[in-house]
């Protein structure tokens, strides 16, 4: 059986004052919201005191991106020991955040995710292709690269020790979530072609993400290869993110 993981990538929202009220909201709203892993990505910045407020729950804390190396001279970069030393449990990599806006290639990602692995973090390792892309028909091919660059790079057994997030470019923030069945089907995909690399892919968690809301999480959440989401502005919301999360068992 895989564990629900139900994540919430907070991007660069928010303040010290923002951040308190809604780790605040969650910390007492999750105690009766079912049995699903929870894990959320601060801003680099507020991590220890996310880490600090989530003490005690069953709030776990990770990072929206990760340094390709150990330590040394990499300016602005945050080591994925360090991520570690605050108490971060996981680390994303391969947003299409970072692969669009800050040109990050599929190399780099791989290079993250293997530095993640190196200090004990889990990589979420997040693929999508673009509305063209999908468009052309070309989701699984461009989806299957992205997860063959990884998988040359660390190899399965790595592999499968990560959570891998299908995030579409043309869901994120736009509103216009995939549906069950093309989240589904993309998902099937997706634990098919790890399993061709050798990856023990039904062992795997591979999360929804892409305008997830509480009144389709539990349609998609009923989905076989879904098993958990990576939801973005729904997770700055207190009572909306429970409800998220309340779906999910
Ligand atoms: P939204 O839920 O805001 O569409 O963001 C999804 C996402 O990018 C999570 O990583």
């Amino acid at each position: 059986m895989r564990r629900p993981l139900v994540t919430g990538n907070w991007k660069m929202h928010g303040s010290r004052s923002t951040i308190r009220a809604l780790m605040t909201a969650l910390c007492h709203g999750v105690k009766d919201r079912g049995a699903a892993d929870i894990l959320v990505l601060p801003p680099a910045i507020y991590i220890p005191d996310v880490i600090r407020l989530a003490d005690g729950t069953r709030i776990a804390v990770g990072a929206q991106n990760v340094g390709d190396q150990d330590q040394g001279a990499y300016t602005g970069e945050i080591a994925a020991d360090m991520l570690a030393d605050f108490g971060c449990s996981h680390a994303l990599v391969g947003h299409s955040e970072r692969r669009l806006l800050y040109g990050e290639t599929d190399a780099l990602v791989a290079a993250r995710f293997a530095a993640a692995q190196r200090h004990g973090l889990t990589p979420i390792f997040c693929v999508g292709e673009t509305l063209e892309q999908r468009d052309a028909g070309e989701t699984e091919a461009v989806v299957g690269a992205q997860l063959d660059v990884v998988a040359a790079k660390v190899g399965a057994l790595a592999l499968e020790r990560a959570v891998v997030a299908y995030e579409p470019v043309w869901a994120i923030g736009t509103g216009r979530a995939a549906s069950p069945e093309q989240a589904q089907a993309v998902h099937a995909f997706i634990r098919a072609h790890l399993a061709t690399h050798g990856a023990g892919a039904t062992r795997m968690r591979l999360l929804y993400g892409g305008s997830v809301k509480a009144d389709m999480a539990g349609e998609l959440f009923a989905m076989p290869d879904i098993d958990g989401a990576l939801v973005g502005g729904a997770s700055l919301k207190a009572n909306e993110f429970l409800n998220i999360i309340a779906r999910a068992d």
